[in-house]
């Protein structure tokens, strides 16, 4: 028998799409080497959390779940614990230290090495640390085994280079690197005919695409890359994220608004609506500029979908600094806002700044916008109110008895009620109401 074939892996992801993407992968490569999963903890062999760094309060979870883990060690002999993502690479053999009860710790381009990692600590006890950066090495999907059937995400390129002061990215994730558009339009042809209808491409910063990359002999861009994507048969939709202000040219416009393919949605991180903030952050942009982008992006796709990030409290911000975010919220009404307080991170330019804001400012700051971001998303949702949205459905409504659920193309979620629909169906569906963000409506025959 083969000796991992009785070892169940329990495996929690925290972070971004980057993160969820590399934990199929891993799940798909532990398959293969005859391991098998579990949700329950107590049942488990192997516990394995794919980390993130973004924030304090992202490692501090898993840092509280790693010291819970110790009584679960003792009951069962051969029981393993691995870091993977990017904890693994910012905190490498020190995460040790600090978890005592961990037997490995693998960063993002050491994966193909997790089964073999396991087995290795399972028999003998010693700890491993595996987080050098591979230029080569990308994930890819698994096409017998999709957690989804109908929907992947590909990653196109990993690493950033813009080295944003507040941003742990580039030294978890390493240079930005891009991927061959070959290998991301075989991979989106091979999705394709396993009946995915529907990609997101993923990297930090999908507009720098292809510099530093010659593909077929030609350098490439990223307009150029998801005009070949959008036009792979079968593909429905396609989304990307995310997009840098500073470098979203007019041709990614003009493919977005003439590709069918490519959805009316596009997530823009301004993080603030201060020039003098954005300077410090070394984002590299004006607030005119990123205006005058949304204002190109918006007079040329009808209906687009805009969301953002925003950080409140970034060292040295004022009243006045905050004051132009809301300024800018109000002027661009996003769909959607992600928010966050400035968390400061080891290593990053703006830890050591020295005019780092109160907690209770940032939390006084956080609650404004947030109540404003609300506010903007629940009237964009009253726009869609009594408009068709293409659905492609995602399964079955658990609050709506006998609902069903999925996304608008512009991602919005969308409720209704129905018999025999499946996962993967297109669905057209009339929206008669609201709730918080999600949209209610009728089937349209
Ligand atoms: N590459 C993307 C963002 C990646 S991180 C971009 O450039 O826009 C996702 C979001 O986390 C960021 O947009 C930012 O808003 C937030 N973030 C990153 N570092 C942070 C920090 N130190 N504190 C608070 N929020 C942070
Ligand atoms: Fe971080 Fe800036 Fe790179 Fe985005 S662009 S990942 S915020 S350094
Ligand atoms: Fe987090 Fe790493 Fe993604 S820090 S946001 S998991 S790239």
């Amino acid at each position: 028998m083969n000796p991992t074939t009785e070892k169940k892996v329990f495996m929690e992801t925290f972070g971004c799409q980057s993160n969820v993407l590399e934990s199929d992968h891993v799940s798909s490569l532990l398959v293969k080497d005859h391991f098998s999963f579990t949700n329950e903890i107590n049942d488990a062999d192997v516990i394995l959390f794919n980390t993130c760094s973004i924030r304090a309060h992202a490692e501090d979870k898993v840092f509280s779940r790693l010291g819970q883990l110790g009584e679960w060690k003792k009951q069962k002999e051969g029981r393993v614990v691995g870091v993977m993502g990017c904890m693994a690479t910012s905190y490498k053999d020190q995460l040790l230290e600090r978890a005592p009860h961990l037997d490995m710790v693998v960063g993002p381009d050491q994966y193909l090495k997790v089964p073999q990692v396991i087995r290795e600590a399972s028999q003998t006890g010693k700890s491993q640390v595996l987080a050098d950066f591979d230029p080569i090495y990308f994930p890819e999907n698994d096409v017998n085994r999709l957690s989804q059937p109908h929907k992947a995400f590909i990653e196109i390129m990993k690493g950033c280079d813009k080295f944003c002061t507040f941003c742990v990215v580039p030294f978890t994730r390493g240079r930005e690197i891009s991927r061959p558009s070959e290998d991301i339009v075989f991979e989106t042809q091979k999705l394709a005919q396993a009946g995915v209808k529907e990609v997101m491409l993923l990297g930090q910063n999908v507009n720098s695409y292809g510099l530093g990359l010659k593909s077929r002999g030609k350098t490439i861009t990223f307009s150029e890359l998801l005009r070949e994507v959008a036009r792979v048969k079968g593909i429905e939709r396609v989304r990307f994220m995310t997009s840098h202000p500073l470098d979203l040219p007019d041709d990614l416009v003009e493919v977005m608004a003439s590709e069918s393919s490519v959805c009316e949605s596009i997530h823009l991180p301004v993080q603030c609506g201060s020039d003098r903030i954005l300077k410090r952050m070394s984002r590299k942009y004006t607030v005119e500029h990123y205006l005058e982008r949304v204002q190109k992006l918006r007079s040329s796709i009808k209906d687009l979908f805009m969301t953002t990030d925003l950080i409140v409290g970034f060292p040295g911000e004022t009243d006045e600094d905050f004051q132009g975010t809301m300024d800018l919220l109000e002027q661009i009404r996003y769909d959607a806002v992600y928010s966050f307080k400035y968390s400061p991170r080891i290593g990053t330019v703006a830890a050591r700044m020295l005019d780092q804001v109160p907690e209770e400012v940032k939390d006084e700051r956080l609650a404004r916008l947030n109540e404003l971001a609300w506010k903007h998303a629940a009237q964009a949702c009253e726009t869609r109110l009594g408009k068709v949205e293409e659905v492609l459905v995602d399964g079955p409504a658990d609050k709506t008895p006998g609902g069903f659920y999925g996304k608008s193309r512009q991602n919005r979620t969308v409720v209704f009620l129905g018999d025999g629909y499946r996962t993967g169906d297109m669905v057209k569906v009339k929206i008669d109401r609201h709730k918080v963000a999600n949209l209610y409506g009728t089937v349209q025959s």
